[in-house]
């Protein structure tokens, strides 16, 4: 049977400033950890969740992206006459072959609910995943595809989230609602980065969602909020007075990699098991400790 989420959007236009205030040109989600990409950790989390079509909302200056998906016809012959075989092996699994990419632009960086309308066109009428590549969500079964079962079950539209401390409710789109079955609530309300006095619990938004198609819709009706933005929460607070919503407490670990804290301990946590480089890393900070 085909899998009902086939398509998943990646909003990549955002500056991440939080991260990179000097850089115009790299996007973010460029940046490695170890020794991938956080965009191509995102994408293996969607192809292990089904999903066979990415689509890309990119903006000025972050093309990086549609090269790193792109064939590399020079690198993978270079790679074969020094019969360097492995890493050939690696550069040619970065886009799966059964899985194609699609690239629209963002021409202004309008918001996360802009940047979610940009891709209207290329979803169709379907319901789609929105996969924020910043947030490195590690889990088992993939978080995605964790949601993508649940979506088969009850075709909802699902918001990730997660446990957060009240005082930190300023980074995160907040939802209440009401126990639906064990780790998922059926929302009542979502509101994007509340003051922690006006935070309706302690349910923060993760970026990744399975959302209805219903919700282009919802977008096109909403005005700028929080930040002067198009904000999807937004879109989803209309889209919840129609259609029922849940949101989903997550099995896996979250690394904020839109901050630099958070980048690091990814980097450390990713490097600690890495089979190449696990052994000598642990020895190096143990060191470091003792320094
Ligand atoms: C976005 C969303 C927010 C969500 C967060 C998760 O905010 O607007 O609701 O909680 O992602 O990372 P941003 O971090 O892009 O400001």
């Amino acid at each position: 049977m085909k899998p009902i989420v086939t398509k998943a959007v990646f909003p990549v236009a955002g500056l991440g400033t939080r991260f990179l205030p000097a850089t115009k040109a790299s996007p973010k989600e460029m940046l490695p950890v170890v020794d991938k990409p956080l965009i191509q950790y995102a994408v293996e989390e969607a192809a292990a969740a089904g999903i066979t079509e990415m689509i890309f909302v990119t903006g000025r200056n972050k093309r990086a992206i549609e090269d790193h998906f792109d064939k590399a016809y020079e690198l993978e012959a270079e790679l074969e006459m020094k019969n360097k075989h492995e890493l050939l092996e690696a550069v040619r699994s970065i886009k799966p072959a059964h899985v194609d990419c699609f690239y629209v632009r963002q021409p202004e960086a309008l918001g996360l609910g802009h940047a979610v309308l940009c891709a209207e066109k290329l979803v169709g009428d379907e319901p789609f995943a929105v996969i924020l590549a910043d947030d490195l969500l590690d889990g088992e079964p993939p978080v995605l595809k964790q949601m993508v079962d649940i979506y088969n079950q009850y075709h909802s539209s699902i918001i990730g989230v997660e446990e957060i401390e009240r005082e930190q409710s300023r980074s995160y789109g907040i939802i209440d609602g009401k126990e639906w079955e064990d780790d998922i609530v059926k929302l009542s309300d979502i509101v994007e980065k509340p003051a922690p006095e006006d935070a309706p619990s302690n349910l923060g938004v993760v970026g990744r969602y399975v959302l209805r198609p219903r919700i282009f819709d919802c977008i096109r009706q909403i005005k700028p909020g929080a930040g002067g933005e198009l904000q999807l929460t937004d879109a989803i607070q209309k889209l919840l007075q129609d259609e029922v919503v849940l949101a989903y407490r997550y099995q896996g670990t979250r690394f904020d990699c839109g901050s630099k804290l958070g980048y690091l301990k990814a980097t450390v946590e990713f490097a600690l098991r890495h089979p190449e480089l696990k052994d000598d890393f642990r020895e190096y900070l143990r060191a470091v400790n003792h320094g």
